[in-house]
């Protein structure tokens, strides 16, 4: 590696080994003791050292050393590399500090040098060092010393200040490389990690990124789609048009609804088949063409889980409401029943008309078997599924229910068209519980009843001028409503504020 005497100066000589190394090889360890090696072997001095800057940049360690095949001083050696220097202390110190190359004649004469004492004692007499640096900031020193004394060469500083410089670049981009692999690596760590599918399309739509999950929800492997149109792969076929419409648009304009929402939309897996996804769009922000990520998730568990919901909570409605049915048959048979059994009572006391002792205690039991009746059918009267709600719908049961109540109750519009018995049923057990809760609670001097069909809804609203600050965690009758209107897909709100009356009011969609 050493350049031939004679035939150049040691300085270019020390350039030219320098090149050579630089060209040659990796930026790695073996780096700094080589190139330690060939520019004191070159320049044929004895010691050298290899300073780092501190990652904050306050201090320099010596992270490296060389020394001549004949020259041994393993005190200063040891010594230098248990040095820690701040900027401007020593001769790296000053490099760093000027960023320019430093030569001393006589280090045992000079004022700023810590290791004054070690280095007369190895019988180190001249120095010099150089900073390592790139274009944008200082990473480092190399010094170089002689046993012999020899005095400033401007020549040499300047090829060294140089040399610095190069391998400043060089390292810096060598670091730079292997920040950029490392955040690669820790990039690709996540995308293979993630439970969601993560694809990521270019300008043209077609994908440069799709992630194991991907993999495993499209059923397709990476290779397979790469560079492939995505709207093609998995956008079902009758979806694809407006897929490019919007992508289009949001290419020429950059705006469009879907970029950081979630939407729920349809997936096609590599078998055609189809399947619910929720989805986000990003754009990811880098110079040059425009580029899109989307995370999407397979939400066919939660849809099914949604559908089975619904549906059991219909059915424990529909339930409800076939027991209140049967309840009204069997009111009206049983109360039938006693009714006969009250009119043959009394037609046999009008038989006993001339015995009056035999018809009183007849009488007698009629009223009493009238007085039960009469408890009876009110007890049960109590919400059962109203027969005039079945005969005649909405519109006569609600007026049934307001003309009961004590508080004046207008009620401003009823569809008169009959609505599916599930939400003829909801709306009436609403105003009936709203009605007996303004009874029970408001104070209120009036309520209104509204029910409106609109676009296949119905809305209704019940509305009181009482004293308000109903709630429904403190009873079930609320929140039982609740239950009702959502089983129906529907809505209820409570706006009960202290002081300023209560509105009940639900939307119900009656398909
Ligand atoms: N119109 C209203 N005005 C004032 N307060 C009300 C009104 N409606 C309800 N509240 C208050 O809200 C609470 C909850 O009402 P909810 O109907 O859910 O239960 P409840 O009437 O107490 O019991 P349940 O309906 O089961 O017989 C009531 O206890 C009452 O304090
Ligand atoms: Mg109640």
């Amino acid at each position: 590696m050493i350049i031939p005497r004679g035939e150049y100066p040691s300085n270019v000589r020390a350039d030219l080994a320098v090149a050579r190394i630089l060209a040659e090889s990796e930026v790695d360890e073996s780096l700094y003791p080589r190139l330690l090696a060939v520019v004191g072997e070159s320049l044929e001095w004895e010691f050298g050292a290899w300073w780092e800057l501190s990652r904050d940049a306050v201090t320099l360690g010596c992270i490296e050393t060389w020394h001549s095949a004949s020259w041994t001083a393993r005190d200063f050696e040891s010594h230098t590399k248990r040095t820690v220097l701040r900027r401007g202390e020593g001769l790296p110190g000053r490099v760093l500090a000027t960023r320019e190359p430093a030569w001393i004649a006589d280090v045992t004469a000079d004022p700023n040098f810590p290791r004054i004492a070690g280095a007369a004692r190895a019988g180190l007499r001249s120095g010099f060092a150089f900073p390592v640096q790139s274009a944008r900031r200082p990473l480092g020193a190399i010094e170089m010393f002689s046993e012999q004394r020899r005095e400033p060469d401007r020549e040499l500083l300047q090829t060294m200040a140089s040399l610095g410089s190069q391998l400043g670049q060089l390292i810096e981009r060598r670091r730079a490389a292997l920040e950029v692999n490392v955040s690669n690596e820790r990039k690709r760590a996540i995308l293979e990690a993630a439970l969601d599918c993560v694809i990521t399309i270019d300008d043209r739509g077609r994908i440069v990124e799709f992630n194991p999950a991907a993999e495993r929800a499209f059923l397709y492997q990476r290779d397979e789609v790469i560079g492939h149109d995505m709207a093609e792969l998995i956008i079902p076929a009758q979806l694809r048009a407006r897929h490019r419409d919007a992508f289009a648009r949001l290419l020429s304009t950059g705006k469009a609804r879907a970029l950081d929402q979630r939407l729920e939309l349809t997936g096609m897996r590599a078998d055609g088949s189809e399947f619910p996804v929720e989805l986000t769009i990003t754009r990811i922000k880098l110079p040059g063409p425009p580029m899109f990520t989307g995370y999407v998730r397979d939400i066919s568990d939660r849809k099914r889980a949604e559908a089975e919901l619904r549906e059991s909570r219909a059915r424990i409605v529909d339930a409800a409401d076939e027991a209140r049915r049967r309840l009204e048959r069997d009111l009206h048979d049983g109360a039938q029943t006693r009714l006969v059994n009250l009119g043959l009572a009394l037609g046999l006391a009008r038989t006993k008309i001339e015995q009056p002792e035999e018809v009183g205690p007849l009488l007698d039991q009629a009223i009493q078997e009238l007085v039960e009746t009469t408890q009876e059918l009110r007890e049960f009267a109590r919400g059962i599924h109203p027969a005039v709600l079945t005969d005649g719908g909405l519109a006569p049961a609600l007026q049934a229910i307001t003309a009961k109540s004590d508080i004046p109750v207008k009620v401003s519009e009823v569809p008169t068209e009959r609505l599916p018995s599930r939400v003829e049923a909801t709306v009436y057990f609403l105003v009936a519980e709203a009605l007996t809760n303004v009874a029970r609670y408001s104070k209120a001097k009036r309520a209104e009843v509204g029910v409106r069909l609109a676009d296949a809804w119905v809305h209704v609203e019940v509305r009181d001028d009482g004293r308000g600050g109903a709630e429904p965690s403190r009873g079930s009758g609320l929140r039982g409503l609740a239950d009702r209107v959502g089983a129906l897909d529907g809505r209820l709100e409570v706006i009960s504020p202290v002081g300023a009356g209560t509105t009940l009011r639900a939307s119900i969609p009656c398909e």
